[in-house]
């Protein structure tokens, strides 16, 4: 996978923001596999190590190494996930073994635009170093007897350098608006639902804590979802 370099107003604009504010939004420029990668939110798995007992969450999990100064991104050892009690007092303190993503996801172009873009940023902020990418395809779903949660465990950070979220789809729910908290003082700084298909990321650095709401159901629907793409960078040191 190769990068791209950031190139007009708004990619500056989102890169001062960045540094800052600690979080930017921008608009991706969609790749012609744009479906197909949004398709396979259709083939995730039960999560079932959710602590809260819910049965809403479906998910699978990879790690990419991202090179920040070309883009390029390979595909790590599968692994279990890990986050400390500290972090997440929910769902952290054990290892958390997902199915990995599938190879069409893996191989597609959507995927390699989706980290050039955040190395381009990544590169901005931080030159010169290489990424950890653990990442999350996440979909979020709501019928009338459970509401589906996008953050569980409410107002938190994920223990990272850097998060990307990647909008790629909601049907059938309304609320899932994500909120952007300053880490000393919790003053909200930021509020956006996103609609579809927007296709929008966003993107946070360590001094932030961020949230969602729940996801509620549209009228007459019987079932919704909210679907994401979850990556979460740590410098490699070297
Ligand atoms: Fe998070």
């Amino acid at each position: 996978m190769r990068g791209t370099a950031l190139t007009n107003v708004s990619d500056a604009q989102n890169v001062a923001s960045l540094r800052t504010k600690g979080y930017a939004h921008s608009k991706l420029d969609l790749a012609s596999d744009w479906e197909l990668f949004a398709e396979s939110w259709d083939n995730l798995r039960p999560d079932t190590y959710m602590a809260d007992g819910g049965e809403y969450r479906v998910r699978r999990y990879s790690e990419f190494s991202v090179n920040g100064t070309t883009g390029a991104a390979n595909l790590l050892p599968h692994v279990a996930y890990r986050q400390e009690r500290d972090v997440n007092h929910l769902n952290g303190g054990i290892d958390r073994l997902y199915e990995p993503f599938e190879s069409r996801v893996v191989d597609s172009d959507a995927l390699a635009r989706a980290f050039a873009t955040s190395a381009a940023y990544l590169e901005a902020v931080r030159p010169g170093r290489t990424w950890k990418a653990q990442c999350f395809q996440n979909r979020i779903m709501s019928t009338p007897n459970e509401i589906g949660h996008p953050a569980p465990e409410g107002v938190h950070r994920d223990g990272v350098d850097f998060v990307l979220t990647l909008f790629v789809d909601r049907v059938g729910a309304q609320g899932g608006v994500s909120s952007v908290y300053t880490l000393r003082t919790r003053a909200c700084w930021q509020k956006r639902s996103w609609r579809s298909p927007e296709n929008t990321s966003s993107s946070t650095i360590r001094k932030l804590m961020h949230g969602v709401t729940g996801l509620s159901l549209e009228e007459g629907q019987e079932i919704g979802h909210r679907d994401v793409l979850i990556a979460m960078f740590t410098v490699v040191e070297d």
